[in-house]
């Protein structure tokens, strides 16, 4: 079953949108695997977003990271990946459209409250780069029959 890792960016938390997020998540119908409050080390912010390493806003959103707790996720479903970063909306919060979690809640590109992976592959590197595979439970929500 395909996964994804989502996380709520410290602004989120702060904002107090972490049940408002998730809930969206649980509506769609995907399945929570795995989660926890994590503050971000350095190596971890930066590992997390070194494909970003030379680009002029890296330095600052490695200090936001790592700024205070996220909420980290494994979610799990058919299309998840896709599914999740069309519920999540553009990068840029001014151009995500309106019903998205950035295009509902945010204005900023630096504060756009959550990350979502962008490929399969990605989302099973940050998947193992941010959870042990202990933290993860593999479950069957009985509800599942009832929407796919
Ligand atoms: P990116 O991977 O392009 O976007 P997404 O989070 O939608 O996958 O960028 C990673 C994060 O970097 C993005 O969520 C916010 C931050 N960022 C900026 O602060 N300024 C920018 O110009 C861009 C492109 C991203």
């Amino acid at each position: 079953m395909e996964r994804t890792f989502l996380a709520i960016k410290p602004d989120g938390v702060q904002r107090g949108l972490v049940g408002e997020i998730i809930g969206r998540f649980e509506a769609k119908g995907f399945t929570l695997v795995g989660m926890k409050l994590i503050t971000a080390t350095r190596e971890l912010a930066e590992q997390h977003y070194g494909v970003h390493k030379e680009r002029p806003f890296f330095a600052g959103l490695v200090n936001f990271i790592t700024s205070g707790p996220m909420v980290a996720m494994v979610w799990e479903g058919d299309g998840v990946v896709a599914s999740a970063r069309k519920i999540i909306g553009a990068t840029n919060p001014l151009n995500s459209e309106p019903g998205t979690i950035r295009g509902d809640l945010a204005v900023n590109v630096g504060r756009n409250i959550i990350h979502g992976s962008d490929a399969v592959e990605t989302a099973n590197e940050e998947i193992s780069l941010w959870f042990k595979d202990e933290e993860l439970s593999a479950w069957t929500p009985c509800l599942t029959p009832w929407i796919v």
